[in-house]
């Protein structure tokens, strides 16, 4: 029986089972850049995830971190740079050698990678007080490239996806929680904001929590266990999806488990 019908006949109305490269396939590639998306499609992921945020001049490029300090040979904050300034740096050396040259993307180069290869899980980074566009720009790139129906977009910032239905109720979106807060308040903001699914760290799911995000029509895909262990409980739990940083172990796993068969 495939994962689709499984879900069915738990009587989940859900799509399948989603193996979610964390920032492409961090784990063996520089994060949130095109050899990492590639190698997460190499890895069989069918979602790869990555982070958005505005540049100063109002681009967005795919960035975790407020600052490029970390995943680049610059420094500053990526809202004070421009495109120019953060094209202009390396986002490759700092994890090996052999990546010496990558540069940060653009959302749009980003999409033209895994279009029609995986579907995408697209985080939007934003400060709690900053009001810039990004959600405007993000729909807009979302219809400009005709990736609606295999778009999914998260966020920590529940304002924020609250402003991207708003713009455009028909983009499906997914409430980000960390492992302190508390998944069942997680769920009624979900469905206040008009939520589609929940993406919750981890630790905090047991299949009673999948099971009443279930029943009221919302799916659940944790993040980011590394662990093969926790990947397993996990999919015996029910989740729709998780995040990983190693989607290859994960694509096997799901293959394997006999939850789905
Ligand atoms: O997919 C969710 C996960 O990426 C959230 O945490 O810090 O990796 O963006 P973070
Ligand atoms: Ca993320």
């Amino acid at each position: 029986m495939s994962i689709k019908d499984k879900k069915i006949q738990k009587n989940i109305s859900i799509g399948e089972f989603m193996v979610i490269g964390h920032r492409g396939a961090r784990a063996y590639a520089p994060e949130n850049t095109v050899p990492s998306f590639e190698k997460g499609i190499k890895c069989k992921a069918n979602m790869i995830e990555f982070d958005i945020r505005l540049t100063k001049d109002g681009h967005i490029v795919v960035m975790h971190d407020a600052t490029v300090n970390r995943t680049t040979n610059g420094t500053g904050l990526v809202s004070q740079l421009t495109l120019k300034q953060i094209k202009d740096l390396d986002a490759g050396a700092w994890f090996s050698p052999k990546f010496k040259g990558t540069k940060v993307p653009t959302l749009g180069e980003a999409i033209a990678v895994i279009k029609g290869k995986a579907k995408f899980d697209i985080e939007i980074k934003k400060e709690p007080h900053s009001n810039d566009a990004i959600e405007e720009k993000l729909v807009e790139e979302i219809f400009k490239n005709n990736i609606l129906e295999d778009t999914v977009v998260i966020s920590f910032n529940s304002s924020s996806l609250e402003r991207v239905k708003e713009i455009e109720p028909r983009v499906k979106i997914g409430f980000l929680i960390s492992r302190n807060y508390d998944f069942e308040q997680g769920l009624r903001e979900t469905l206040h904001i008009k939520g589609e699914a929940i993406h919750p760290e981890y630790h905090l799911l047991n299949a009673h929590l999948v099971s009443e995000a279930h029943k009221k029509g919302i799916l659940v895909r944790p993040w980011n266990p590394n662990d093969k262990e926790e990947m397993n409980k996990l999919i015996e739990m029910g989740v729709d999806g998780i995040g990983t940083d190693f989607p290859d172990i994960l694509r096997l796993l799901a293959e394997s488990s006999s939850s789905f068969k």
